[in-house]
């Protein structure tokens, strides 16, 4: 499905700085749209585009390296205001005839600036003043190009800011996207509004409006199937369509016995009960465990819950009759192509939910939500009334338990699982971090070890508590929870559940871990 019709936006060319997707983020928040292309994108695409304006990343680049990434300098001549960030700022200053040059250090962390111009990118920041800024390079700029002048500077870098008015462009070399630079908002929303001359015009009801209507000309009188998983995006995608084609929708929740305890039956109530959608529940636990049996290898587990998961959904499918489209609950994060340095990268994990469902169903997708971050489909979700529960669900992989369950899953594993994974949510969800922390979850060791309980010895499982903060799971660090949190989970879990005598908590990163252990 082609979208976008939104006129008002802004254009934000990456260099591969790990902070592009913040800048988006920003920007969105400000109710602008905006897309991430590659910093190569072709003039003609440029163009096409449209954009009010353009930002042009960071990245880890020097502009001296032999494959520094380059943008087309006929951005310059295409009239729009253009805000480069870091390198991308020494991007500008390297293509229109000014001078880069190597830093002795490289200056990284807070930083001080002093602003010391009257311009609009700074309005609402007083001269003179000192103001605290997020910096993270190493070149720095030596003679700006000719037409700019320096509108801050810092004790290491004498050009901090610099701007060529007549032209409209700017260079920051700190990088206002991220929370530790905080006037950054303030700054790129001059330069949204102020200078660009964009309007708040992207907002979630008028997307949810938009995507309504057109999903409505795209469908037309076809029928749409959609996997439910009681997670936020496929939940949302749902809604959306509901809203869109009414009875036109068959939903299909794949019951696979590796679910959280109750889900399956929380995810009936809302969608059928609440909302009146033609859902139908697969119980297929059985089926799964029965081809898990023997399986240890964690790759080989994904492959048999991907391969067994198209063939049952498959066969729901047929029976509901014939569906020419197929939905998912694809993000932006997952669409953007961004700029890799590094090559592709390498499988780490196989992440199949509905991976190649569609190609074997010959059906054509539907993905709604192909534009939005994650703050924004809950919003939406939100915005259609979904409960907050729901909209708030931390992310839960499409193989479920099986994953944190190492070595064989069978049933006696699964419960010990399942009773312990509620007691995690449980006392996080009481003591305030589930929404504040990315996940948080038990994993069941392929271990025993030895205890005592009362007079007798015991030798039994142990269960690894997983609670990690994250922004996207790219990267991740364990949450540093009060230990009297910690204590009452542990206490809980070895009282209550059977068959568990040690609980211990997970204090990797990733990387080089990862957040799942399978
Ligand atoms: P890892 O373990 O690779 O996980 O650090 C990153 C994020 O992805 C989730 N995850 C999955 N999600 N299908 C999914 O939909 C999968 O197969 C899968 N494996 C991991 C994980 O929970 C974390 O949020």
């Amino acid at each position: 499905m082609k979208t976008n019709l939104y006129r008002q936006k802004l254009l934000i060319l990456d260099f591969g700085s790990q902070y592009t997707q913040l800048i988006a983020r920003r920007v969105r928040e400000a109710n602008v749209y905006c897309e991430i292309h590659p910093c190569n994108m072709g003039i003609k695409k440029i163009k096409a585009f449209g954009a009010k304006g353009i930002v042009l990343s960071g990245g880890p680049a020097s502009i001296y390296d032999k494959d520094a990434p380059m943008a087309d300098k006929g951005i310059f001549n295409l009239g729009v205001p253009i805000l480069g960030i870091c390198y991308g700022m020494q991007f500008i200053t390297h293509a229109l005839g000014g001078i880069v040059e190597k830093a002795a250090e490289r200056e990284y962390g807070n930083t001080k600036i002093r602003v010391n111009a009257d311009e609009a990118i700074f309005k609402g920041l007083e001269g003179n003043k000192r103001y605290t800024v997020w910096m993270s390079h190493g070149d720095r700029i030596d003679r700006m190009p000719n037409g700019f002048v320096a509108l801050a500077s810092s004790k290491n870098c004498p050009v901090a800011a610099m701007v060529d008015s007549s032209k409209r462009f700017f260079g920051v070399q700190f990088h206002p996207e991220v929370a530790h630079t905080p006037d950054g908002t303030k700054i790129l929303r001059n330069f949204l509004f102020r200078i660009c001359g964009c309007e708040p015009t992207w907002t979630m009801s008028s997307f949810i409006e938009r995507t309504i209507r057109s999903m409505r000309e795209t469908i037309g009188n076809e029928r749409v199937i959609c996997g439910l998983s009681g997670g936020v995006d496929s939940s949302v995608t749902a809604v959306l369509l509901h809203r869109a084609i009414k009875d036109r929708l068959s939903c299909i929740l794949v019951d696979n016995g590796l679910l959280r305890k109750g889900e399956a039956l929380e995810v009936m109530e809302v969608f059928r009960n609440h909302y009146g959608m033609d859902l139908h529940l697969v119980d297929a636990a059985e089926h799964f465990l029965k081809r898990l049996k023997g399986v240890t290898d964690p790759e080989e587990k994904r492959k048999i819950i991907g391969r067994e998961f198209i063939s049952v959904f498959e066969s729901k499918a047929k029976v509901l009759g014939k569906a020419k489209y197929l939905a998912q609950g694809t993000l932006y994060p997952d669409v953007i192509e961004s700029v890799s340095f590094k090559g592709p990268s390498a499988t780490i994990k196989s992440h199949h939910n509905v991976g190649g469902l569609p190609e074997v169903m010959k059906l054509e997708l539907i993905e709604p939500l192909r534009e939005l971050f994650k703050d924004e489909v809950r919003e939406v979700g939100r915005q259609l009334g979904l409960p907050q529960e729901l909209v708030m669900r931390q992310p839960f992989p499409g193989p479920g338990l099986a994953v944190r369950i190492l070595g064989e899953v069978t049933p006696d594993r699964l419960e010990i699982l399942r009773n312990s994974d509620v007691i995690v949510l449980d006392e996080i969800t009481k003591a305030g971090f589930y929404e504040k922390v990315w996940q948080s979850f038990a994993v069941l060791l392929p271990v025993r070890t030895v205890g005592v309980m009362g007079d007798e010895r015991t030798y039994d499982n142990v269960i690894a508590v997983r609670v990690v903060d994250s922004l996207d799971a790219m990267t991740a660090d364990w949450s540093k929870l009060p230990y009297d949190v910690l204590g009452r989970i542990s206490n809980r879990i070895i009282n209550t559940v059977k068959g568990v005598n040690r609980v211990v908590y997970d204090i990797s990163s990733k990387p080089p871990s990862t957040i799942e252990w399978e």
